[in-house]
């Protein structure tokens, strides 16, 4: 009896520990609170004052807002949106980062957004997937199918304010989101997180030129570019395909976009891509009754002059980007892995490993320092360790979407910055995972930059490769 209860422990101890050392798994999101969503401003060295607007813009970040009935300034919600406050879909691990567990687009209906007589929630909308923004690449031919000779690209909004008692007589329809997934046509995206934000934008062209040519020198197959301003041609860095310049222009085309806000930089009511003459003659945009709905004219964002104090004369989309240019970035934290600790060895050796075998050649942990800033002394001459070169990068037909936003094609992403990595929930552009391992997995198809990198890692041994994911969720 003695003899088989010892081997029967023997036996369990090798599978348990097997179990471990084996197969490696990703940690998964880092509970423990590691302070990110607080300002990068050192109150007692911010000589302009601008502390109160990081407060303010912090506030305003999660106003809700409403068609025509409420107070002054939180009026112009639509006709079209795909929700009503910034930090719905910017909320996680804090105020200003990316989508929650929780998906809010699921929840309109029932939180009485949007009336379920006029509006359904279109069926790629989950309680427990990621908070979407949905585009169709291409306009529709006649018989339904994707016209790929005629590129649209734009956000389609997934709802409108039709039937809220705050919304007059608007009667439009949702997008035909059933008939783009039948032709294939519909692509997603996920919120980026804004923490550190303030830090990209103060990078001056220079530092990431210099950085560009010290890593095209390298044998993995990797050549970056980068997407630039249409309207002064400099650098842009913002969004998923580096699109954007400038916070203030990403948090005014956000204010239209994503919740049909208009504002000083943004001053017309947005029809779909469709409506507004994009794709082929005979649209007339949005209907009289659709228009002006909250009654104030346009933009019904402005600057409010009369108001004190100071922080409240600006108009909501600088007080936006107020708050995002001041979040500091996230800040790194120790790693649990099943309930353990993960010892600080292990997250060096994965930090090693996660620049010898390439990943760091696009995911630069540091790719310069940034310019003096007139904003607060905190934004001067400091490293950024986004791990990301802001480059666009050819990815491969895995990841393409097939939607090009200035000089950045359809397979072109900006590395993503793995600053907050560690407590991320969705993973790549359209928060296709959840699971690290997956991410990497993705990151090789046929014409991504990154195949080399990604066979280096899979020569990895399982340990290695554990050391490495380990060193992601410390981020
Ligand atoms: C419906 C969800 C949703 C709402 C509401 C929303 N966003 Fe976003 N946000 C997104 C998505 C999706 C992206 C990525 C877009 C892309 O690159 O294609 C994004 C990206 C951004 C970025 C770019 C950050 C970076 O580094 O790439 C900024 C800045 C931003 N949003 C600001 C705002 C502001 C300000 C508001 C409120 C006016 C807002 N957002 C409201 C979904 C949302
Ligand atoms: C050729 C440049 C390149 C290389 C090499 C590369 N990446 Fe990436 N990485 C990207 C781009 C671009 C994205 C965004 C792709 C997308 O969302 O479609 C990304 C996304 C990610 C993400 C998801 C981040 C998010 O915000 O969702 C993780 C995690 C990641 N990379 C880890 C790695 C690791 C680990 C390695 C090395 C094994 C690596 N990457 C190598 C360019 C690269």
């Amino acid at each position: 009896m003695r003899k088989i209860k010892l081997a029967t422990i023997f036996t369990l101890t090798v599978l348990m520990f097997g179990g471990i050392t084996v197969a490696q798994t990703d940690p998964g999101v880092q509970s423990a609170s590691r302070g990110t969503g607080a300002t990068i401003i050192n109150p007692s060295n911010d000589p302009n004052g601008f502390t109160a607007f990081f407060t303010n813009g912090l506030a305003r970040f999660q106003e809700v807002e409403s068609v025509s009935n409420s107070p002054q300034g939180n009026n112009g919600l639509g006709p079209r949106f795909n929700m009503n406050q910034c930090s719905a879909c910017h909320a996680q691990p804090a105020v200003g980062g990316s989508g929650a567990a929780t998906n809010p687009e699921a929840e309109v209906i029932a939180n009485g957004i949007v009336s379920g007589s006029t509006n359904s929630i279109p069926s790629f909308i989950t309680q427990t997937g990621p908070t979407l923004e949905v585009r169709f690449p291409f306009f529709f031919n006649s018989n339904g199918s994707a016209n790929t000779s005629n590129p649209n690209g734009g956000v389609e909004d997934l709802y409108t304010v039709s039937g809220r008692s705050d919304a007059g007589s608007c009667s439009l329809p949702q997008p035909s989101f059933a008939a783009a997934q039948e032709a294939n046509n519909i692509i997603f995206r996920i919120p980026t997180p804004t923490f550190g934000a303030g830090l990209i934008e103060n990078l001056d062209d220079s530092a990431l030129l210099t950085n560009q040519v010290t890593n095209l020198n390298n044998d993995l197959g990797i050549s970056g570019t980068f997407n630039h301003s249409g309207n002064d041609g400099t650098i842009t860095r913002f969004g998923w395909k580096a699109q954007n310049k400038s916070l203030q222009i990403f948090a005014g085309e956000a204010y239209n976009v994503e919740m049909g806000i208009t504002n000083e930089l943004f001053p017309n009511e947005r029809p779909l891509p469709g409506e507004d003459g994009n794709g082929g003659s005979g649209d007339t945009g949005l209907v009289a009754s659709c228009l002006n709905l909250s009654g104030t004219g346009y933009p019904e964002d402005t600057s409010n002059p009369t108001l004190t104090p100071n922080s409240a004369v600006l108009d909501d989309v600088s007080a936006f980007a107020n708050f995002m240019r001041f979040l500091a970035p996230p800040p790194t934290g120790g790693v649990v892995l099943n309930g353990q600790s993960v010892s600080a060895s292990a997250i060096s050796t994965g930090s090693s490993l996660f620049s010898s075998i390439g990943c760091a050649t696009c995911h630069n942990p540091s790719p310069g320092k940034t310019q003096v800033s007139n904003f607060v002394p905190a934004l001067s001459g400091v490293s950024v360790p986004a791990f990301s070169d802001i480059e666009i990068h050819n990815m491969g037909s895995g990841l393409a979407d097939n939607v090009s936003q200035g000089s950045a094609g359809g397979g072109q992403f900006r590395t993503a910055p793995l600053w907050g990595l560690g407590q991320r929930i969705f993973l790549l552009h359209d928060g296709r995972t959840t699971n690290l391992i997956t991410a990497i997995e993705d990151h090789a198809s046929h014409g991504s930059e990154a195949s080399t990198v990604i066979g280096n890692y899979n020569n990895l041994s399982s340990s290695q490769q554990q050391d490495l994911l380990d060193f992601l969720r410390s981020l």
